[in-house]
Parts: C-alpha cells; sequence; structure tokens
C-alpha cells in the first residue's frame, strides 16, 4: 500500500487551538456546571483534550451516532446507537463535533437534545467545512475552517481506518 498522508493541521496546532477554546469555554459558562456531550465515533479523541482544558464541573456522556447513506455523504437521517447515560432535563449541554460538514448531522442532534428540556445547548466543533454547508448551523465554539477536502485523524476515519493519527491529514491514495 503506497497511500500517501499530508498533514493539513499538526498535532501542535490542534494542542494550542484546542487550549484556547478550552479557555475561552471556562470563561463563558464562569463556574456552571456543564455537560460535554461527544458524539461518536469521531469526536472521542478531541472530547478527551477538550475536557481536560476546561476547568469547570464537568460531566461527560457519549451519543452514538450512525449517519444512513452510503460512503463519506452523509443522508441527514441520524440513527441514534447509543444513547446518553442520565437525563439532561436543566442542565447546560455543549455538544462535541468532530466536523461540521453539511451540518445536517447536528442540527438533527441539538433538535433531539432540546427535546429532554435542558438548561441551554451550544455547540464546539473542531473543524467546519463551510463549502458543503446544506442547513446553517451555529457554531458556538469553532476550532478550525477548512477546504472542502476529505480529512482523517484526530479521532476522524475513512472506513474506520486513521482514527489514531495524532494530526489531521489528507489521504493520498498510491
Ligand atoms: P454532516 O452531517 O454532513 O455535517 O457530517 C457530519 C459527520 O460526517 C461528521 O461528524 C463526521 O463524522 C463525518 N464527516 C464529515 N466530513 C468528514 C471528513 O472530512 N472526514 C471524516 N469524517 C467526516
Ligand atoms: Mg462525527
Amino acid at each position: 500500500m503506497t497511500e500517501r498522508l499530508e498533514v493539513m493541521i499538526s498535532a501542535d496546532q490542534i494542542g494550542t487551538r484546542v487550549r484556547e477554546l478550552g479557555a475561552e469555554i471556562t470563561r463563558a459558562y464562569d463556574g456552571r456546571p456543564l455537560v460535554l456531550v461527544c458524539v461518536l465515533k469521531g469526536s472521542f479523541v478531541f472530547a478527551a483534550d477538550l475536557a481536560r482544558a476546561i476547568d469547570l464541573p464537568v460531566r461527560i456522556d457519549f451519543l452514538g451516532t450512525r449517519s444512513y447513506g452510503s460512503g463519506s455523504e452523509t443522508s441527514g437521517v441520524v440513527q441514534i446507537t447509543q444513547d446518553l447515560s442520565r437525563p439532561i432535563e436543566g442542565e447546560h449541554i455543549l455538544l462535541v463535533e468532530d466536523i461540521v460538514d453539511t451540518g445536517l448531522t447536528v442540527v438533527h442532534l441539538i433538535d433531539l437534545l432540546k427535546t429532554r428540556g435542558p438548561a441551554s445547548v451550544r455547540v464546539c466543533a473542531l473543524l467546519h467545512k463551510p463549502a458543503r454547508a446544506r442547513v446553517p448551523v451555529a457554531i458556538d465554539y469553532l476550532g478550525f475552517t477548512i477546504e472542502d477536502r476529505f480529512v482523517v485523524g484526530y479521532g476522524m476515519d475513512v472506513a474506520e481506518r486513521h482514527r489514531n493519527l495524532p494530526y489531521i491529514g489528507v489521504v493520498h491514495p498510491g
């Protein structure tokens, strides 16, 4: 296999930005307890680093999702494969996403969480690809805006591969 990986965002750049996001979130919530909802699987690395950059009473929960449809294109119909472990009524929720692409997944998840009576729902996404947006999404805390390339690493995969790369890269088939 001769595929080549090109670094788009280095581990150092990610680390710096995640610490900045953590500080911004810490200031914004001003001591209030926060529930980080990590959207599996792609957000597990980002959520782990972000949680340690936030200086607030934090609870972590996980939402397993799968988008129907084929290949790397979402259909926007999000199947919940694993629900939150506890109710979120009255709590401040921060949805932690690896990447907002068409925006369909995040919009669906916000609607779902809001039916459960949280005090607030905000979104923190590491990456945003505005070129592919199909619905408007208000991203409250954003790491990086990127061009329209399919990226892997730092939790993100192509066919379940490359999630363990410490950087964000682009795969060039050999
Ligand atoms: P959306 O519903 O189109 O915004 O897509 C959301 C999900 O698709 C993300 O949470 C990712 O899991 C996946 N996704 C979108 N673009 C990429 C990419 O470039 N690399 C890896 N996964 C992606
Ligand atoms: Mg995802």
